[in-house]
């Protein structure tokens, strides 16, 4: 397999009818992708795979990923774009292939439809009729298996807590939802998620990101280094130097294929927001926001969420966690942190340096160094809900009521 260069991967979760729709997008258009993105990250089920700029690579990526559905911007230039696509639709009839374009001529739609475009969209697209559009596909494909979620974990300072959460919180997913669950670390210079468990892996996201045949479902999950309560553990590179070499299309392949045979792949981090991170986030399911309630920690998450609403993210799918909640907060606390932030507490963790230390410094998780203690079922709480789909849509209404008109209207 071959991953071109110049690709960008994005996404992000929920179901459709119990099912998702996996989209790949062709847009040249720079100034249309944080919309498109948006847009398309509303829906409920939308998982944003990857995001191809140029028309000749579009072949390649749509028989590398797996995807219920191509989008293509037809803008600037239909007739550039409008052969390449029937091309793709010619090879590979399962696709459903959605057109949006600005132009509403007659002609162009009819010309769209005859290369095997299914599904016309005009600029701005609807939301709803995407919805529709992507019901009537979800309709024909009775049958298709959901995938695994991703979930990131994004510290908002240093040493806030998230190498700790991760790891603790995909051990609590491993007992909880009884399937497969992997947790990789994406600080891939200073990354301890192998320390905190107490592994030793023998390959990490380098060593797969080295070679398009590591991309294989097969081989990735052979890479995998199993720990003792059945979670499997993808660590960060061992040599410093080989972080440089972990390109964002590569690491997106690694995730693509993880959520194939994961029920929930945890990540620490993105730790930078680069294009790649910005893609990891864009595929996230959800993404827990780890806060303490320091300033510096809330000005820090203002900015990641401000880029994260920049760039299409879908701030819907953000959780806000306050750690270490209970030491005498110093005049800031949790709920000015939410207000500040425009984003309701998902959940708090309490400070205890003592389990923390311990458990950490003998490599393991609070599920078996103290399952009792507060810290522990704190997070054990936290995967329940992330896990329950019942308490996932009570948390989505009410937090859809109390973010309108707040996100970032609290200065
Ligand atoms: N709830 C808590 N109570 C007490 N100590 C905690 C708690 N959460 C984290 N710590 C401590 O904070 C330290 C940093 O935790 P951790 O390494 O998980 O943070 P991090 O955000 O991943 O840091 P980095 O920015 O270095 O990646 C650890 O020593 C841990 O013991
Ligand atoms: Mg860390």
């Amino acid at each position: 397999m071959y991953i071109p260069r110049g690709f960008q991967r994005s996404g992000s979760l929920a179901l459709i009818m119990g099912r998702e729709a996996r989209f790949i997008v062709l847009n040249g258009d720079e100034t249309f992708r944080a919309e498109l993105r948006s847009t398309l990250l509303k829906v409920d089920g939308v998982k944003l795979v990857a995001e191809v700029e140029e028309p000749a690579l579009l072949l390649q990526a749509v028989q590398q990923f797996p995807v219920e559905v191509l989008l293509v911007n037809l803008d600037p230039n239909p007739e550039a774009v409008l052969p390449i696509v029937g091309d793709v639709a010619g090879a590979n009839r399962e696709l459903a292939i959605f057109a949006t374009s600005e132009s509403t001529d007659g002609q162009l739609i009819l010309k769209a439809m005859r290369m095997g475009i299914k599904e016309f969209l005009p600029k701005p697209i609807d939301t709803r009729a995407l919805e529709e559009a992507i019901g009537r596909i979800a309709v024909d494909r009775a049958g298709t298996a959901t995938q695994g979620s991703l979930i990131t974990v994004v510290g908002t300072s240093g040493g806030v807590g998230a190498t700790m959460i991760t790891t603790n919180l995909a051990v609590e997913l491993a007992a909880i939802a009884e399937g497969h669950v992997t947790v990789v670390d994406l600080d891939y210079r200073y990354g301890q998620v192998a320390t905190l468990l107490d592994v030793d892996p023998k390959y990490s996201l380098a060593d797969l990101c080295s070679s398009p045949e590591a991309l294989e479902p097969q081989v990735i999950g052979r890479a995998l280094t199993k720990h003792n309560t059945g979670l499997d553990v993808l660590g960060r590179p061992n040599y410093l130097a080989e972080a440089d070499t972990i390109t964002a299309a590569a690491c997106m392949g690694v995730f693509s294929s993880l959520t194939q045979f994961n029920d929930y792949v945890v990540a620490d981090g993105p730790t930078r927001f680069d294009v790649g991170g910005q893609s990891v986030l864009a595929l996230s399911d959800v993404t827990l926001l780890v806060v303490q309630q320091l300033v510096p920690c809330v000005r820090n998450a203002r900015r990641i969420l401000e880029n994260m609403r920049d760039t299409g993210y879908n701030l819907e799918r953000a959780r806000l966690i306050c750690n270490r909640v209970g030491r005498g907060s110093g005049h800031l606390s949790v709920n000015d942190v939410s207000e500040t932030l425009g984003l309701e507490l998902f959940a708090s963790i309490p400070d205890d340096w003592e389990t923390a230390s311990g458990a950490i410094n003998l490599g393991e998780p609070f599920l078996t160094y103290s399952p009792k203690s507060k810290l522990r079922v704190a997070i054990q709480e936290i995967a329940e809900r992330l896990h329950s789909p019942e308490s996932q849509a009570d948390d989505k209404d009410t937090r859809r009521q109390s973010l309108i008109g707040r996100i970032f209207t609290v200065s």
